[in-house]
């Protein structure tokens, strides 16, 4: 479907429907968690806190519930958390699930691991400026970013140009992380459909990168 239209108007982007839909599978990867957040939650880490903002319906936040992490999401989508909190409490898991702006989201505590897939490049430059910066303040010593975004290396699709307002330049997610140690960085071109069936690309940029407070720390210690 192409977002919610209103008198030919896209009023919400398409994944605000399939929240809304009980009976649905998760939106994003049929509700799978994404690569990068089962090798660091699998294969490198065994506990702690993870924060997934714009969490979406959850694939994230509810798998590394699962594999028994203190979990808190956050998203601005009402539908969204209340998909992910319905879909947590069917299968007994613990999340803390919090609609809000992510641009306003602080908090005291600090985050052994912090995930942002595919919504920085919803928010305005200098707002995802903020929302990356606070991320990282956010993030305890040693503990790891998970992030993707799009970028301007190809245009947003039409359905979701009216929501993305501020594609990264390829790249400069990279020079964000100056002074960590970077586990993965990667940039590729992903074929995608909404729904729609109209095919259409997304530019991605990709990155896992560690807040290294021992200077002799190994990137060995990661598996990728
Ligand atoms: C493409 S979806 C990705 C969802 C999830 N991260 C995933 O990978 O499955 C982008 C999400 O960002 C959320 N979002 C957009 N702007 C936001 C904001 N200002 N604060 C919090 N969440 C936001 C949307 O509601 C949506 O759930």
């Amino acid at each position: 479907m192409l977002g919610e239209k209103c008198m030919g108007k896209i009023e919400k982007p398409f994944w605000e429907a399939t929240y809304s839909k009980e009976e649905s599978a998760s939106t994003f990867n049929d509700g799978k968690p994404s690569w990068d957040v089962v090798e660091v939650l699998e294969k490198h880490l065994h506990s702690g806190k993870v924060l997934d903002l714009g969490c979406g319906d959850g694939r994230n936040a509810l798998y590394a519930a699962s594999l028994g992490y203190e979990v808190t999401a956050v998203d601005i989508s009402n539908a969204g958390i209340s998909k992910l909190n319905d879909i947590a409490k069917k299968r007994d898991l613990s999340v803390e699930a919090i609609v809000q702006d992510m641009r306003n989201f602080r908090s005291e505590e600090l985050f052994n691991v912090v995930i942002s897939h595919g919504c920085l490049h919803l928010l305005y430059r200098d707002e995802w400026m903020t929302v990356l910066h606070n991320i990282k303040a956010m993030t305890a010593p040693d503990g790891l970013n998970i992030v993707v975004v799009f970028t301007d290396k190809v245009p947003p699709s039409p359905d979701m140009k009216p929501f993305t307002k501020g594609l990264f330049k390829e790249g400069e997610l990279f020079d964000q992380y100056s002074g960590w140690t970077i586990h993965h960085q990667s940039s590729h071109v992903l074929e995608d459909d909404h729904g729609n069936g109209i095919h259409h690309v997304h530019a991605v940029n990709r990155i896992i990168a560690q807040k290294t407070t021992n200077k002799n720390y190994s990137r060995d210690s990661l598996p990728f």
